[in-house]
């Protein structure tokens, strides 16, 4: 396993469209195992495979006392609901913004043993799967804002604002 730098503002791989994942070799396993060790190394709770440079469709994902997640070409089948709340990327170092979301997602997607699964979100894991679901699309948070003005310094931030520590993605 090694920690990968993570790509950040304006790497032009962050831009671009991911590929679907055809065979889970294990190529993509250790793309896996890479990716969850730069997360953490990142003190990070999502990580999706264009932040290390790579351009396919893997995302994995740590929330605080949960399991890890491992989601290959993740699809995102259900939307319900809206809620509007602070976002961090760690491809963004510093900055926050709110950014309106569904409130809950479904994904479909295939695990690591190659594996068909739903998986149902809400919170920030619904967050987390929109943010790194469009991060395979080439899609980033500021993406969604009408102006860069709303971008916030993270030290702006209200303490009853973020959770603790920030949670980027
Ligand atoms: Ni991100």
């Amino acid at each position: 396993m090694a920690i990968i730098p993570i790509r950040t503002m304006p790497d032009p791989v962050l831009s671009q469209k991911s590929r679907r994942v055809k065979n889970i070799d294990g190529s993509i396993h250790r793309l896996v195992d890479d990716m969850l060790e730069s997360m953490h190394a990142a003190s990070g709770v999502g990580l999706a495979a264009p932040q290390v440079g790579i351009t396919m469709r893997v995302v994995v994902i740590q929330l605080p006392e949960e399991e890890e997640i491992v989601l290959i070409n993740p699809q995102i089948v259900r939307r319900t609901g809206e809620i509007v709340g602070v976002e961090g990327c760690l491809s963004i170092p510093g900055y926050v913004a709110d950014v309106r979301r569904a409130a809950k997602v479904t994904v479909k997607a295939l695990d690591r043993d190659g594996k068909e699964t739903r998986l149902k979100g809400e919170d920030l894991l619904a967050r987390v799967l929109q943010h790194e679901i469009d991060h395979i699309n080439g899609v980033l948070y500021i993406d969604h804002l009408d102006s860069l003005d709303e971008l916030r310094p993270v030290e702006m931030l209200q303490p009853e604002e973020a959770s603790d520590p920030l949670a980027e993605y």
